[in-house]
């Protein structure tokens, strides 16, 4: 029985809906031939037909990659990211309720897995819904598809089920086994973004801070206001963080780059420190991890030199623990907000297995859970903080970006990490007479 189908036809609970509209208009014509009265409707009216939703899949990218992680007792440990896009056909409402995929490979080795959704679709309308699938095979795979199904229900209520739909998948190559991970004592990294305005009491409280700070200084931009000239450098760097000059490791920001003189003078005043003149990304090594300072203000996307220094950079290097750190930032809750441009470089840190981002830009201090370089939470992520807290005026907060789990915009600081031989400490250490503080501790990725 169809659900929803009135019990008006004698007939109709036994076949199916169309079946149902034949029969009885065979039962029409033979009225005058005195058929079976069992077959006569007992309502003069037919029912409007209930209009099912059809609700068609797509999916990006195409075809899907399964990204292999090494696991345990031999067994491999594979992920595969979809957007899948949801659209409505039938010119009817409908709710999603749950989507099973399963991954299926050509030796006969299957995974499934139900995501419990809610997703409301108007009447020829469209959805996007992100999946992640997690499964572990005990013999290594090299292809196979990827099979969705769903169910939900229509706006009258009625239960169906979306069309199954399917998508290659690719995998990408397991790599040789690791090398053993790199093991050294724990070394501390200390800095902020956005650092001196001559008379600032906060570029001063931030570099007291450092005094009483052993190890490696960073900066992440804007190391300078208003323009990064010489003079300016000499006038208000140099009396408060040029004290820590000799083991500062800088990054450019716009106010040392655009505003300035595209860096001249930034490498004038940091010299050697700042790596090779005129490109303003370098890296470096420190304790058990890798360290990357890069430059967002020349292009970083597909097809630029530095996107591809930094492929050949993470390439030849096998720390378990890296570290990337530039001026702007792409996810932030202030008001600059995050610049898209620079997600290239997240994407190839987040598939390099990179573990932190700093950047500053926005004059507040941000931490967010590890994610993706979509926007999407995942244990295997990059754990980004925003450091835009060394002196200069604070923001304000202008939007609460997901993933972010900490904000504080009243405060200057410097954010200290201890790196470990296989994770990593984090504190903000506020400038004197604030209460604010914050700390934790993260794994590295490899
Ligand atoms: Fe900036």
């Amino acid at each position: 029985m169809m659900p929803g189908w009135p019990h008006r036809y004698k007939v109709s609970d036994i076949v199916p809906r169309v079946g149902a509209v034949l029969v009885l208009a065979l039962a029409a014509g033979a009225c005058d031939s005195a058929s079976p009265t069992s077959l006569v409707p007992t309502s003069p009216t037919l029912p409007t037909p209930v209009r099912l939703p059809v609700v068609q899949a797509s999916f990006s990218p195409v075809p899907l990659e399964a990204k292999p992680q090494a696991g345990g007792a031999g067994a491999v440990t594979y992920e595969i990211s979809a957007t899948v896009t949801l659209r409505e056909t039938a010119g009817v409402s409908a709710h999603l309720d749950s989507i099973d995929v399963t991954f299926l490979s050509p030796t006969g080795f299957s995974s499934s897995q139900r995501f419990d959704v809610s997703v409301d679709l108007a009447e020829l309308s469209t959805a996007t819904v992100p999946l992640i699938q997690v499964f572990e095979a005990a013999t290594p795979i090299d292809s196979g598809v990827w099979r969705l199904a769903g169910a939900g229900r229509s706006g009258d209520g009625e239960a169906f089920s979306l069309a199954s739909a399917e998508v290659p998948v690719v995998v990408r190559p397991v790599s040789a086994p690791a090398p053993p991970p790199v093991v050294a004592p724990d070394v501390t990294i200390a800095g902020a973004g956005d650092i001196a305005v001559c008379g600032s009491p906060g570029t001063e409280a931030t570099a007291r801070l450092l005094d009483r700070m052993p190890g490696t200084v960073f900066t992440l931009g804007d190391n300078v206001y208003p323009v990064a000239t010489s003079q300016n450098f000499q006038r208000c760097y140099e009396p408060s963080w040029g004290r820590h000059k000799s083991r500062t490791r800088p990054a450019p920001g716009n106010h040392d780059w655009e505003e300035a003189d595209t860096g001249v003078s930034y490498f004038t005043y940091f010299g050697v420190n700042a790596g090779p003149p005129g490109l303003g990304y370098y890296s470096f090594d420190l304790g058990a991890w890798h360290i990357v300072s890069l430059n967002s203000s020349v292009p970083s996307g597909a097809g630029s030199a530095q996107l591809e220094w930094l492929r050949a950079d993470l390439a030849a290097n096998s720390s378990a623990c890296t570290l990337a750190y530039w001026h702007l930032p792409l996810f932030s809750s202030g008001p600059n907000g995050g610049s898209g441009h620079v997600r290239d470089i997240w994407r190839l840190l987040y598939e390099r297995g990179a573990d932190v981002v700093m950047n500053g830009h926005d004059h507040n201090y941000e931490r967010f859970a590890p994610q993706d370089p979509d926007g999407r939470a995942t244990a295997r992520g990059i754990r980004a903080f925003i450091a835009g807290t060394g002196g200069a005026p604070l923001y304000w907060r202008r939007s609460y970006t997901p993933n972010s789990e900490v904000y504080e915009n009243g405060t200057w600081g410097v954010l200290k990490l201890t790196l470990k031989s296989l994770g990593y400490d984090w504190e903000f250490v506020p400038a004197a007479g604030s209460g604010f503080r914050d700390a934790g501790s993260g794994t590295c990725v490899y």
